[in-house]
């Protein structure tokens, strides 16, 4: 069997070394998944929906449900971001959009949809929007092995988890009382982020053929999350990238974090239609939340790159019980 992520490693190998990211460069080709180190047995005998499946399909996701996947039918997403490029370890990494403890926060009310949200709802809500596809059948074996992964995860961090995750929790993000400045955040991307993510954010693909996603996911473009992910709210994104990145060395200050996500969520990307639908309960919808309607009057332009104080100070008076 060939080693698919090969022709990427060497890629790895030189686009690091310019970066000078040794470190990153080796988790990311033998500390994973499917890196060099590590056989991928074939999507096809691994049908069972066992836990094991459930982590490949969250760590390798475009290699069984993306556009170039094997098997048409599997075919289940227009992005080619694995469910890993944002929830860091496959979802086991504490700290920021972890998916160590997801599991037992549903069933539960969502705001998004304004009813009741299983877990199987919630990975369907990131099928749709984060991959930018279509849902999975909530029987289907894929989401089974996806569910019973994420109930391992919350067994193994049950005990343990509490101490874990508080040595790691990434410092507080505080919202900067300014728009964006998405000049500046152009300058960011270009220093630190786009030695990995490509100039024009693009990413690095693993190998030639697209099958097996990408060593550096894509920031904006045909392959990357569409608009009505939670990674396109500037707030959200800025809260990942001052914890995450660059990757093996989150070093930007709030800032710096707000404007480049700011730059990279302006950049093109896919639509979903529909989102007039999301938040029914309008003073539920997140501030940063770049798409109408709103309870409010502010400006898409605000709603998008801030100042968000404003907006904040309007639904806190707002909310005020009557007297
Ligand atoms: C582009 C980044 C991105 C990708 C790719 C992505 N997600 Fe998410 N996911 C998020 C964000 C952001 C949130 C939190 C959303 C929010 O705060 O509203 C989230 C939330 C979740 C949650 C709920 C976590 C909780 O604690 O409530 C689950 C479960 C989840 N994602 C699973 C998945 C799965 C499974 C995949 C792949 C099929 C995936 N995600 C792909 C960004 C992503
Ligand atoms: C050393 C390489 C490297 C650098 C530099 C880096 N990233 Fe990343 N980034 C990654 C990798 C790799 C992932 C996917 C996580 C994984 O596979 O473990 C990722 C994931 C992401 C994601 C979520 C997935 C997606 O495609 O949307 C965002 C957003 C992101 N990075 C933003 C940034 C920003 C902003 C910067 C600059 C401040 C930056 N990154 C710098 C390597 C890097």
């Amino acid at each position: 069997m060939t080693q698919p992520f090969a022709p990427g490693a060497n890629r790895i190998w030189a686009i690091c070394a310019v970066a000078g990211c040794v470190t990153v460069a080796l988790t990311l080709m033998f500390g994973r998944p499917g890196g060099p180190g590590e056989k991928i047995p074939s999507p096809a005998i691994e049908a069972g929906a066992t836990e094991e499946y459930g982590r490949r399909l969250i760590a390798q996701t475009p290699e069984y449900l993306g556009p170039d996947a094997a098997d048409p039918k599997m075919r289940r997403m227009n992005s080619r971001l694995a469910c890993a490029s944002c929830h860091l370890g496959a979802g086991a990494d504490p700290g920021n959009l972890s998916l160590a403890t997801a599991i037992t926060r549903y069933p539960r009310i969502s705001p998004r949809s304004g009813g009741k949200e299983t877990i199987e709802d919630r990975i369907n809500g990131c099928m749709m929007r984060s991959m930018n596809g279509q849902a999975l059948a909530e029987q289907s074996p894929e989401m089974s092995a996806m569910v019973a992964y994420l109930r391992f995860l919350a067994d193994q961090d049950a005990g343990t988890g509490a101490t874990r995750k508080k040595a790691h929790e990434p410092p507080a993000f505080r919202t900067p009382e300014r728009a964006a400045d998405l000049k500046h955040g152009a300058e960011v991307f270009a220093l630190r982020c786009a030695a990995c993510h490509g100039k024009e954010g693009a990413g690095l693909a693993a190998a030639k053929d697209l099958v097996h996603g990408f060593v550096f996911p894509p920031l904006w473009g045909p392959n990357s999350f569409n608009d009505g992910a939670g990674m396109h709210r500037v707030l959200t994104a800025a809260r990942f990238v001052k914890a995450r990145m660059p990757l093996g060395n989150a070093d930007l200050d709030d800032a710096d974090a707000f404007d480049v996500a700011a730059y990279f969520n302006s950049r093109p990307r896919p639509h979903i239609d529909g989102l007039e639908r999301d938040y029914p309960d309008r003073r539920k919808k997140p501030v940063d939340t770049g798409y109408g309607p709103y309870a409010d009057s502010f400006p898409l332009e605000q709603h998008s790159f801030g100042p968000f104080a404003p907006i904040e100070a309007f639904y806190r008076a707002a909310n005020q019980p009557a007297r």
